[in-house]
């Protein structure tokens, strides 16, 4: 197979679908890889890096779109990239669709089999392409939060940990799966009063066995949210329902409980958010103020330390992206129900039930398309 890796375009964005290792593994089970011109430079991989483990370099996005049977990626195709997708093209990335509905329509029109990294499955019920990032996003969250606090960020002045005689700050962290945990876990290290608020028990028995008394675990009401974000000082929005839009549980009227510069980090903006008043920033430009609360919605945090996302990205994605290539997208793709599940728009087709009903568009089972 030819397997096509583009440069990102997306702002500020420096990640990339494929690192020289995973091209070796590639290479040596017997595909050809091309690579964009600089695809990896803004991580410090040069284009002699690919060259010695036997890719092409190619020096423009056009070229890898027109000659590669599956194109790897990180972010979303942006609008251009979305224009050069070819019918029966496999496009193997993260997607988002489900707060997208233009992209989701390009995807529709091009034909293209997308594959979308956030809806693989593992036998855990987890989300084994979604987790490094979300693992980089959890501990990210508590630093982005951390330097919002600061005054000269029209933060409220107040430092996470506290200092002896001085109360810590209170984090509370809105779903405590994979972000939830690392944002825990960050948060309890710089010695925050920690509070995880999770609907699924089976969450919370997990968090409170692994951190013990050290954090106070929540079942997630309306009430309980409104009570403790009144006296938060941080809030970390880390929910999923995978493949929907995040459910809104912190609405404009609880704001005003709130302290003033007290923060809140909406992980869950990549889904639509999980506070009223989120909306998507970017790393140029990441927070904005609503009545007097600090809000950071970065869209891709990870891409802020894309050297240590991109590694992360590819140690999980690398045995999909082998099987992909080596068995066929369509074997590939019936030989892994796993894999299935990432399957979101199929030559015209909307694959994924909670996608499409997200997008408010009919679903199409994939099984019956594949035979
Ligand atoms: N902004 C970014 O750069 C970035 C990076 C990585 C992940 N994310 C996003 O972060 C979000 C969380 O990802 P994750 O990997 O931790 O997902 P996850 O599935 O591991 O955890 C989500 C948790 O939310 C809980 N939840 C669902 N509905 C809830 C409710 N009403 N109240 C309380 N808890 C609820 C679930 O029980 C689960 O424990 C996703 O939207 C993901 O796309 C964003």
């Amino acid at each position: 197979m030819l397997i096509g890796v583009p440069k990102e375009i997306k702002n500020n964005e420096f990640r990339l679908g494929l690192i020289p290792s995973s091209v070796r593994e590639l290479v040596a089970n017997g595909h050809q890889v091309i690579v964009q011109h600089d695809a990896g430079i803004g991580i410090g991989i040069d284009d002699a890096a690919f060259e010695q483990v036997g890719a092409k370099i190619v020096q423009t996005a056009e070229e890898v779109f027109a000659k590669a049977d599956m194109i790897i990626k990180v972010k979303e195709p942006q609008l251009q990239e979305c224009r050069m997708l070819r019918s029966g093209q496999v496009l193997f990335t993260y997607l988002h669709l489900a707060p997208d509905p233009e992209q989701a329509r390009l995807l529709e029109e091009s034909g293209c089999i997308a594959i979308a990294y956030e809806t693989v499955t593992n036998k855990m019920g987890g989300l084994p392409l979604l987790a490094p990032m979300s693992e980089v996003a959890g501990r990210m969250a508590i630093q982005a939060g951390a330097t919002s606090l600061e005054i000269t960020n029209k933060g409220s002045g107040i430092l996470l940990g506290g200092v002896p005689g001085v109360a810590p700050a209170k984090v509370v962290v809105l779903g405590g799966g994979v972000v939830g945990t690392n944002s825990v876990r960050v948060a309890m290290g710089m010695g925050a009063r920690v509070v995880v608020i999770d609907k699924s028990l089976e969450r919370l028995n997990h968090l409170d066995l692994q951190f013990g008394s050290r954090i106070m675990t929540v079942y997630s009401t309306t009430d309980a949210i409104e009570r403790h974000i009144a006296t938060a000082d941080l809030v970390v929005g880390a929910v999923l329902i995978p493949g929907g839009s995040a459910p809104r549980l912190v609405t404009r009227d609880m704001l005003k409980n709130m302290r003033h510069g007290s923060v809140m980090v909406d992980v869950s903006i990549d889904q639509g958010g999980c506070f009223e008043t989120s909306k998507a920033t970017t790393h140029q430009n990441p927070t904005y103020i609503v009545d007097g609360i600090v809000h950071y919605c970065v869209s891709n945090m990870p891409g802020a330390v894309p050297r240590t996302s991109t590694f992360a990205l590819n140690n999980a994605t690398l045995p999909f992206v082998l099987a992909l290539a080596n068995k066929g997208y369509k074997d590939a793709l019936i030989h892994d129900p796993h894999l299935l599940n990432g399957l979101n728009v199929y030559k015209g087709k909307y694959t994924h039930k909670a996608v499409a009903e997200a997008l408010n568009v009919s679903y199409t089972p994939a099984g019956s398309l594949l035979q």
